[in-house]
């Protein structure tokens, strides 16, 4: 299965490269079909420039071997290609940035990841898997996790906006085009006439997970009007019905690419440094998701934390197999637990972490949700004065532990 994937996904390429859109179109939602899909286009690697240069003309590419890249990643590419969670529920991403380029500004264009995913682009020490931001003649990159080092070409001319640095980092994290969308012809019109000859490849439309988000405009995913046009002023994408509603802007990430990111990611995690905050399951009041497994990581400047849920409500189950909550006294799942796992309904006293880091886990199976839960935490003021309530996690556990 692995390899006949393997095997179309270089035909995808190829079709890329020399064949018209409709071919591409149909050789992608072939193999589409079987596998999924970003599995299937993991190893593509996808090329844009802000010029008309020819992609491939890029020296970096030409010294890499396209093809012994392929079939390297190929074996690395285990089921799906996207980069892991780390225990504490982030997504961390190690990128070696070349000197060559300016980095305060490619780091402002990560750092808005970082603050607003639970994607995080980490300083690369001696990660094996990792992304190398090098000076290119076009602005490229892979599509998800290739496995071992993986380039993202910039071109240091053309493409150091912060939208369009965004861009190919997110192409890295397994996005496409967002006009490549299988719902695309509902919202754009390609002009067909105006593309230039050769680069119909980048017009193909494919069977996209959308992840039941809406169709973008605004997102740094979405091609300009007049990208590969071989006639001035002349659009190669159209928005339908209202061909006025701007697109291509690299401004930086729309509220809908940040979304996508959570959602593909399954970033319901968070990291929480006020002093005093309210926090909740997904959805809360409704239904929280099946299969979810989301940290609330409290990190505050110092003082103990106080957590106290408001409302508790998950299903229950036998020893709480299926969903549950539970507290750690430390920053990670391999901290010490404050309060195993929990489940059912009721009421629960305070907990109180030894000291100003605190993880909450929740986790839910694929069936049967409830309404989840709302916490709130605050700072203690006197960090000697809690010793006595050391037991507490004991006490919640027979109170509220499996009410069915
Ligand atoms: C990464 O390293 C650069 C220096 O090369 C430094 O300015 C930056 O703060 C570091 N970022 C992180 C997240 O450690
Ligand atoms: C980062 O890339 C440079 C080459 O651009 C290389 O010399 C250096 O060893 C790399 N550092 C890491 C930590 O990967
Ligand atoms: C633009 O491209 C289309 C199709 O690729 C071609 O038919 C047309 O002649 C081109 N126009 C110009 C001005 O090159
Ligand atoms: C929460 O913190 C804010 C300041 O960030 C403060 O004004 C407020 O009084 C605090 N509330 C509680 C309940 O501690
Ligand atoms: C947590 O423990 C596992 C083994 O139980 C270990 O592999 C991992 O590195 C630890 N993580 C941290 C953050 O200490
Ligand atoms: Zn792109």
């Amino acid at each position: 299965m692995n390899l006949s994937c393997s095997f179309l996904n270089i035909v995808i390429v190829l079709a890329f490269t020399t064949s018209s859109g409709k071919k591409f179109h149909r050789l992608t939602v072939h193999c589409v079909k079987k596998y999924f899909l970003l599995f299937v286009l993991n190893l593509l690697p996808i090329f844009h420039t802000n010029t008309f240069t020819n992609p491939f003309s890029d020296s970096t590419l030409q010294e890499g071997d396209i093809v012994f890249r392929r079939k390297r990643s190929a074996i690395n590419c285990d089921s799906s290609c996207f980069w892991p969670k780390s225990s504490d529920g982030l997504v961390k991403v190690p990128v070696n940035v070349s000197t060559e380029f300016c980095k305060t500004w490619i780091a402002e264009a990560m750092q808005e990841f970082t603050t607003l995913t639970c994607v995080q682009f980490i300083n690369r020490t001696t990660e094996t898997n990792y992304i190398s931001v090098v000076p290119g003649e076009s602005c490229w990159s892979h599509f998800g996790k290739i496995g071992g080092m993986q380039q993202v070409g910039l071109m240091k001319t053309g493409c150091m906006s912060k939208g369009a640095i965004q861009h190919e980092m997110n192409h890295a994290l397994g996005f496409l085009h967002e006009q490549s969308r299988s719902d695309r012809d509902n919202y754009v019109k390609i002009m067909w006439e105006y593309v230039i000859a050769g680069e119909q490849g980048n017009f193909g439309k494919v069977n996209s997970n959308n992840l039941g988000l809406p169709y973008d405009y605004s997102s740094v995913m979405h091609y300009g009007a007049n990208d590969f046009s071989n006639t001035s002023g002349k659009a190669t994408i159209v928005p339908i019905p209202d061909p006025s509603v701007p697109i291509g802007q690299r401004e930086g990430l729309s509220n809908l690419d940040v979304a996508k990111i959570n959602k593909l990611y399954n970033c319901c995690s968070n990291v929480l440094h006020k002093p005093n905050d309210t926090f909740s399951s997904v959805n809360y009041p409704s239904s929280y998701p099946d299969n979810s497994n989301c940290l609330w990581l409290i990190r505050i400047p110092q003082h103990q934390i106080f957590l106290q849920f408001d409302a508790f409500d998950l299903q229950p189950s036998p020893d709480c197999t299926s969903d549950y909550i539970r507290v750690y006294d430390g920053s990670s799942r391999n901290s010490s637990v404050l309060l195993d796992k929990l489940c059912g309904m009721g009421s629960l006293p305070s907990l109180v972490a030894s000291r100003n880091v605190m993880l909450v886990e929740f986790v839910s199976d694929e069936a049967t949700a409830a309404t989840g839960f709302q916490a709130s935490y605050s700072q203690g003021e006197d960090s000697a004065s809690f010793t006595e309530l050391g037991d507490i996690s004991n006490f919640c556990l027979a109170n509220i532990h499996v009410q069915n």
